[in-house]
C-alpha cells in the first residue's frame, strides 16, 4: 500500500526512523520489499512481523533516466500487488523543480523532494514554496533541504555547509515544506569520514529545539560503508579506498532526535557490487544474468532487514498500519 511520508513520520517521530532506500532496477526493488516483509528467500515466505518495517523507496532523476521512468513506475505497481502486506511511501529523491513537477502530476508519488539547497536561503524558500503549493494540491507531501552535504549528489560536488538551527525554523515557516533535509557533518557516496569528522549531534539537537515541535528531520548520505562488504567487493577483484560511514549505533540517538528518515543508497550498492563480483568469479563459466540476481536478491532483503533492526523500524509495520 502506498501512503505519504507524512503519515509513516506521524508514527516513527521520536521513536525510530524510517529507512528510505533508493532502487534502480528489479532486483533491488525485489529484496526491498523481501527484506521489509522479512521474507529472505521466497516471495512466497511468510511475513515474519518481527522484522517488517514501513519503508520509503525512493527514486533518484538518475534511476528515472536509466532506462525509462515508466519501467520504474510499472515494476513498483507489480511489487505492490506481490506484497500486498508492504507499506511504503513512494518517494523522489534529489528533485529538481521540473522533476517535482512530473512526479507530482503522474499521481504516483506521494512525496517528493525539492532540493535547492544550493540556492541562496531565499531563493530556496521561493522554490520550494511553489512546489509545496502544486504539491499540496494534489495529496503530495513535500522533502525540502536547507544546508550543503559534503560528497557527490547526482551532477552537483557539494562542499559541506552545515544546517543552521536559527534558518530551519524561519525556511520550515515559509517555505511550507513538510520535513525538512539537514546537513550534520554526512556526505553522499562511499567516501564520508576520514580521521575525526563524523556526525553533529550537538547541532541536530539544536535544530530539533529551534524547529516546531515534532516537525520531521532527515538525515542524507546516511550508509555505514561496511567495512566487511568493502572488503568483499576488493576481494573479488574491486579496488575502493577505504573510508568510514554513518555508524549504525548513531541511527537511533538520531531517530529520537526527530530525524524520522534516513537515506541509504550507498550499502545497497556495495552489496550489489559485491555479490555480482564474487558471483562472477566463483561460477567463471556461467553467463545467465539469473545467476547473480538470484544470489543478490536474499543477501539484500537480509541487508535491509538488518539495516531495519538498527533503523528501529524492525517490527513496526502493523503498529504503523494501524494509524494509517
Ligand atoms: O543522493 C544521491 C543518491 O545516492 C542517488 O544517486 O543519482 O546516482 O542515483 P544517483
Ligand atoms: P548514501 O550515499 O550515504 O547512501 O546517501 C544516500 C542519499 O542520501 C540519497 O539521497
Ligand atoms: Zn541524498
Amino acid at each position: 500500500m502506498i501512503v505519504t511520508t507524512k503519515e509513516l513520520f506521524r508514527h516513527a517521530y521520536g521513536k525510530y526512523a524510517v529507512g528510505a532506500y533508493n532502487i534502480n532496477n528489479l532486483e533491488q526493488t525485489v529484496g526491498l520489499f523481501r527484506g521489509n516483509l522479512g521474507k529472505s528467500k521466497s516471495n512466497d515466505d511468510p511475513v515474519d512481523a518481527a522484522q517488517s518495517a514501513p519503508f520509503i523507496l525512493q527514486i533518484s532523476r538518475g534511476a528515472r533516466s536509466y532506462t525509462d521512468k515508466r519501467f520504474l513506475e510499472a515494476m513498483i505497481r507489480a511489487a505492490d500487488e506481490v506484497f500486498p502486506e508492504a507499506v511504503f511511501a513512494v518517494h523522489l529523491d534529489h528533485g529538481t523543480e521540473e522533476a517535482c513537477y512530473d512526479c507530482i502530476e503522474s499521481g504516483f508519488y506521494s512525496s517528493v523532494m525539492i532540493d535547492a539547497s544550493h540556492e541562496k536561503f531565499e531563493k530556496n524558500i521561493e522554490i520550494t514554496r511553489r512546489v509545496v503549493e502544486a504539491a499540496h494540491a494534489k495529496g503530495v507531501v513535500v522533502e525540502a533541504e536547507l544546508g550543503q552535504l559534503g560528497g557527490v549528489e547526482e551532477d552537483v560536488v557539494g562542499s559541506v555547509k552545515l544546517t543552521k538551527p536559527e534558518e530551519a525554523s524561519q525556511f520550515i515557516e515559509q517555505s511550507g515544506c513538510d520535513s525538512l533535509a539537514v546537513a550534520i557533518g554526512t556526505s553522499h557516496g562511499a567516501y564520508k569520514f576520514t580521521g575525526t569528522q563524523g556526525l553533529r549531534l550537538d547541532v541536530l539537537e539544536e535544530i530539533r529545539k529551534a524547529v516546531p515541535e515534532g516537525f520531521p528531520l532527515v538525515m542524507h548520505g546516511s550508509s555505514s560503508v561496511p567495512q566487511e562488504w568493502v572488503d568483499r567487493i576488493n576481494n573479488a577483484g574491486g579496488a575502493l579506498k577505504g573510508s568510514s560511514g554513518v555508524p549504525e549505533e548513531q541511527y537511533l540517538p538520531a531517530a529520537k532526535m526527530g530525524v524520522c528518515k534516513i537515506n541509504i543508497d550507498t550499502d545497497g550498492r556495495l552489496v550489489w557490487c559485491a555479490i555480482y563480483r564474487e558471483s562472477f568469479r566463483d561460477q567463471p563459466d556461467d553467463f545467465d544474468p539469473r545467476t547473480p540476481g538470484k544470489k543478490f536478491m536474499p543477501a539484500y532483503a537480509d541487508y535491509i532487514a538488518h539495516k531495519n533492526s538498527k533503523l528501529g523500524s524492525a517490527g513496526q509495520l502493523e503498529s504503523a498500519r494501524k494509524t494509517l
